[in-house]
């Protein structure tokens, strides 16, 4: 394995300092939080040891109400890339050994609501004065979550799947699959006995 000298640059050592101490001070027991985040409703995020983020990573927790309850909770040994966005006005739940590809957008609300009536989600009404409606989003266990995919409020992602590069999330998925596309469907399912993922 490559030694962190010949990793990164002198200019990557830098950042990769000034990510240490900021981790260190602020985000006690992450492994490496990578400065520039943005980071909002700080007191209603939790996270275990061994998390890692890249750099641009947004967690958005805000609640109207005033409950101490955690809004994202995540767990041992996660990994999120660049410029992941998660924003939770409920819950999102993130298992242990999590590991989370870039420009992955995961959220439990909607401005709005569009599958039953509500008078106030009519174009009449600008979509950022809408109410929001939110339904719970659980990541489980040892999940891989490829580049580029969205997961929507309501889901549950089951452990050990997959979600390949690109998808839209919108259903749940089961433990032990592969899914993928627009919205996600699965493609391949663990077969245990033959310790393979085979089509289905
Ligand atoms: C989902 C994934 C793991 C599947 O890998 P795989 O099983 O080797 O894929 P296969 O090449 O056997 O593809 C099986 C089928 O699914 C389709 N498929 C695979 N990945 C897809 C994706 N992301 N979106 C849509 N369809 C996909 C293939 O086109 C193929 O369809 P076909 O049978 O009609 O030809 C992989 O394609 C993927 O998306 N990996 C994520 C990579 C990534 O984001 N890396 C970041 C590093 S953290």
């Amino acid at each position: 394995m490559p030694s962190i000298f010949q990793r990164y640059d002198l200019i990557g050592l830098i950042k990769l300092t000034i990510s240490w101490i900021v981790t260190k001070v602020l985000f006690r027991p992450a492994r490496l939080i990578r400065v520039p985040y943005y980071i909002r409703g700080k007191n209603s995020i939790s996270w275990g040891s061994g998390f890692t983020t890249g750099v641009g990573v947004r967690l958005d927790a805000f609640s109207s109400s005033n409950l101490k309850t955690k809004l994202i909770v995540i767990g041992e040994r996660v990994q999120i890339n660049d410029y992941v966005h998660i924003g939770a006005i409920e819950s999102i739940r993130i298992g242990n050994d999590v590991l989370i590809a870039s420009k992955v957008f995961i959220s439990d609300h909607n401005h709005g609501r569009y599958n039953q009536a509500d008078d106030m989600s009519s174009p009449d009404i600008p979509p950022a004065a809408r109410p929001l409606f939110s339904s719970p989003v659980i990541i489980e266990d040892r999940v891989w979550i490829g580049e580029n995919v969205c997961i929507m409020p309501g889901v549950t992602i089951g452990t050990g799947a997959i979600i390949g590069a690109g998808s839209v999330v919108t259903h749940n998925i089961l433990a032990e699959c592969i899914a993928a596309g627009v919205p996600a469907k699965v493609i391949k399912r663990y077969n245990r006995e033959l310790k393979e993922w085979l089509s289905v």
